[in-house]
């Protein structure tokens, strides 16, 4: 069918959201749906929404009302139809049709595979509900097995939801029981992206190194996945995300020291430094069996670029909870790392602790955090100029002949290179450190040197 119609996708969130996202784009692109850069005129607006902090759904609100006349101008053109997908959609489903008129119908995570049908019955009756009670094994069979790339990089997810119940969290309740694909999906999958030029796959989940997918020969853990997927599916650089402390198994730190294309940088949330704090998280490990496990990892592979997230305000924080994690900060050395002020969740333990931390409080400490957190990523960037390093080509940089690379800490490297580049792995000397990139220059090769 061509492509005569337009569809516009809004992500909010994670990654496991951009990768829904283009899933949404496969299963609907059979039907003649392109994507569209804006929603000016599109006859499909999907909300890919997120529900991990609060405001969430009062930023869905205010874009559903801003689509509000885009949708009343198209309505003589054929009219436009309104999905609001992801977790917002799973976990407040019933109060958004019944809150907004733009909505004409939301689908859940597991469910987005059934988007056709439910355009279709969105188009008979206003308002069709659906939620998200489908098996997330019955949307990855359902779902296109062709996948359209872009550029070298692609995700993958390999397992879904979680079962560890932090006591802020609402994963648990949005995205379900963990669950594990096929191992045999997921090679098929990755062979297909090689196929189309994929050279770097981040394998997904909300828990990925608790995957114990189906092997054929009984459940296969992570290491033994990614070792698959170099063999079998030729990949030159593997990058999986996020991960708790407590599934870190001997194996998978042993694969960061023996496979080459496991990238050495690695997403490894401890989210607050304090024993108390870490307990009342329901974490269920302290800062110490954290930071062994950091230097395990280092002693691997010591060059690990280790990132986290950091939650400050957790009900009950004291001052001295909070230092507990600038101390945790500054021993387990971050290369990268995202925090975040504690937010009230509706439905989790935490959101009914007393001692709930005042906003100027969680802002200050905030501040206080980032502000090391960003000194220690400038160190690590620093230590980076003069080394020469592999770069992925994923995208143009700003004027002619300058390309945009990933370094294998996942940091971004312009370098002046032909657009023969894209899409390879070059040798690039790192010159100079700026603030959100590194800068450098093609790396001659041995045999280009002796010329
Ligand atoms: N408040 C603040 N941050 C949260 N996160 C998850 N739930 C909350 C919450 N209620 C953060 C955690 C997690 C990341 C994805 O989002 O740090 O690792
Ligand atoms: Fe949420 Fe904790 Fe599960 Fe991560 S491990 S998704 S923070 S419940």
């Amino acid at each position: 069918m061509s492509a005569d119609k337009r569809l516009y996708i809004k992500t909010y969130g994670c990654q496991m959201n951009v990768y829904d996202s283009e899933r949404m784009a496969d299963v609907l692109r059979p039907l003649g749906y392109a994507l569209s850069e804006t929603p000016d005129g599109a006859d499909l607006v999907v909300l890919n929404t997120c529900h991990i902090r609060e405001k969430a759904s009062e930023k869905l609100f205010s874009d559903l009302g801003r689509l509000k006349p885009l949708k009343v101008e198209k309505a003589e053109a054929g009219g436009m139809t309104v999905a609001v997908a992801g977790c917002v959609a799973q976990a407040e489903g019933a109060e958004i049709l019944a809150r907004s008129p733009v909505a004409d119908l939301v689908v859940g995570p597991q469910s987005y595979h059934h988007l056709p049908e439910l355009i279709a019955r969105a188009a008979r009756q206003n308002g069709e509900r659906v939620v998200a009670d489908f098996e997330p094994e019955a949307k990855f069979d359902a779902l296109p097995k062709t996948r359209r790339t872009h550029g070298p990089t692609a995700f993958l997810s390999v397992q879904e939801g979680c079962d560890k119940f932090c006591s802020f969290c609402v994963v648990p309740y949005t995205r379900g029981a963990e669950f594990s694909r096929p191992a045999a999906a997921i090679l098929d999958e990755a062979k297909a992206l090689r196929d189309k030029g994929v050279r770097e796959v981040t394998l997904l989940g909300q828990n990925v190194n608790a995957y114990a997918g189906e092997g054929g020969d009984g459940r296969w853990s992570l290491a033994r996945l990614i070792r698959a997927l170099v063999q079998q599916a030729g990949l030159d650089r593997i990058r999986y995300t996020t991960s708790h402390p407590n599934d870190m198994d001997d194996e998978l730190i042993a694969a960061h020291g023996e496979i080459a294309q496991l990238m050495p940088y690695l997403h490894l949330p401890v989210q607050a430094g304090s024993d108390r704090i870490l307990r009342a998280m329901n974490r269920k490990h302290t800062a110490e069996t954290y930071l062994r496990l950091v230097e395990k990892l280092r002693a691997a592979r010591p060059d690990l670029a280790l990132s986290g997230d950091f939650i400050v305000g957790f009900p009950g924080e004291t001052e001295a909870d909070f230092e507990a994690t600038l101390e945790i900060v500054r021993q387990a050395r971050y290369a990268s790392a995202f925090s975040f002020k504690y937010s009230r969740r509706p439905g989790t333990p935490a959101a009914a602790m007393e001692d709930q931390v005042a906003e100027e409080v969680k802002a200050e400490r905030l501040q206080r955090l980032q502000d090391l957190l960003e000194a220690g990523r400038q160190d690590f960037n620093a230590a980076q100029v003069g080394r020469t390093l592999p770069v992925l080509f994923e995208r143009k940089g700003r004027s002619v002949g300058q390309l945009i690379g990933r370094s294998p800490y996942l940091q971004s490297v312009w370098v002046e290179a032909g657009d023969a580049l894209m899409g390879e792995i070059a040798e690039v000397k790192i010159e100079a450190v700026g603030p959100n990139s590194l800068a450098g220059a093609l790396a001659l090769s041995s045999k280009e040197a002796a010329a």
